[in-house]
């Protein structure tokens, strides 16, 4: 029996070394894309994925995270008393379920992997997504919710994946890859940013994954990989061979928004979705070019 996906976590507390110094004292997710932040991207996509609990893994200078998701109460009243109903609209649309979000210290940035191993306790024996919220998804169907659909046609580990250049696999989680029918390719090896040269393949995992709870007994082993960081990459690769293990090429344009220029592109990409205001923004982008 597949068991129903309904889990998410969240990884959120990274340095976010590559944006300070907008990160010195704020969470790299919170930074906004158009007007929404990050984080609230990644938790629309989980709940359109059918997922109604939400674990957020945070670290210190984090807990603006979780205000994001709280009743702004003063901010609330004020507004209807000023009658700002489209703002009061868009505020409660940040409001979660009472008791489906819950936050978990990652007292020390020891890796992805060590970051979801401090959510065991909320993922316990079920199925669980991931979503990376710097990595930012532009799509027809929520791409989680590919993965979703991947997960229950296949009952087991699904993770998003790519085609990156060559030269760039020392940046990413690589897949080694058996049967490919050019949407689902069954995974055979993972390896986290090999150099080109030894990468087995360019297919690249992006920050989206519905995995096994069996994930969390290899990265309770704690051993240190790429980086000297426990990876999550090294305690997936465990699972092959025991459980299926696919990636799934999902349809649309991905943004690496913890990255100067990802995150600049994904501006323009997403502005351009608005119709209230892409008029605007193609007038002033052809000023530039
Ligand atoms: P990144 O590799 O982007 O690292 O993490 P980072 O620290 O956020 O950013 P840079 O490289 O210093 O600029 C990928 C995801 O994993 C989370 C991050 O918050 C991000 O969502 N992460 C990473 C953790 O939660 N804990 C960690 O120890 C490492």
């Amino acid at each position: 029996m597949i068991k129903k996906l309904r889990k998410a976590v969240l990884p959120v507390a990274g340095l976010g070394t590559r944006f300070l110094p907008a990160t010195k004292a704020m969470a790299k997710e919170m930074l906004p894309v158009v007007d929404k932040p990050l984080i609230q991207y990644a938790v629309e996509e989980a709940r359109a994925a059918g997922i109604d609990q939400f674990c957020l893994i945070t670290g210190r200078g984090k807990t603006a995270l979780v205000e994001h998701f709280d009743i702004a109460y003063e901010l609330e009243r004020t507004l209807r008393d000023r009658g700002k109903s489209e703002a009061l609209e868009v505020l409660r649309a940040t409001q979660v379920e009472p008791g489906s979000m819950v936050a978990v210290r990652q007292q020390e940035p020891h890796g992805l992997g060590h970051a979801i191993w401090c959510a065991r306790a909320f993922i316990g024996d079920d199925p669980f997504a991931i979503l990376l919220p710097d990595d930012l998804v532009l799509s027809e169907t929520p791409c989680l919710a590919q993965l979703a659909e991947a997960y229950y046609e296949t009952g087991g580990n699904v993770v998003a994946v790519t085609e990156v250049p060559r030269e760039h696999t020392n940046r990413y989680g690589i897949l080694r890859i058996g049967h490919d029918d050019g949407r689902l390719v069954e995974v055979q090896g993972l390896v986290e940013k090999p150099l080109p040269a030894d990468a087995p393949s360019n297919l690249s995992i992006i920050g989206r994954y519905i995995l096994m709870p069996e994930v969390l007994r290899h990265l309770a082993d704690m051993e240190r990989g790429a980086g000297n960081e426990v990876q999550l990459t090294d305690g997936m690769a465990k699972l092959i061979g025991q459980q299926p293990f696919h990636g799934l090429r999902y349809e649309g344009r991905r943004f690496d928004c913890g990255d100067k220029i990802g995150f600049l592109e994904a501006q323009i990409a997403f502005a351009l979705k608005r119709p209230e205001i892409a008029p605007a923004v193609r007038e002033f982008l052809k000023q530039y070019c």
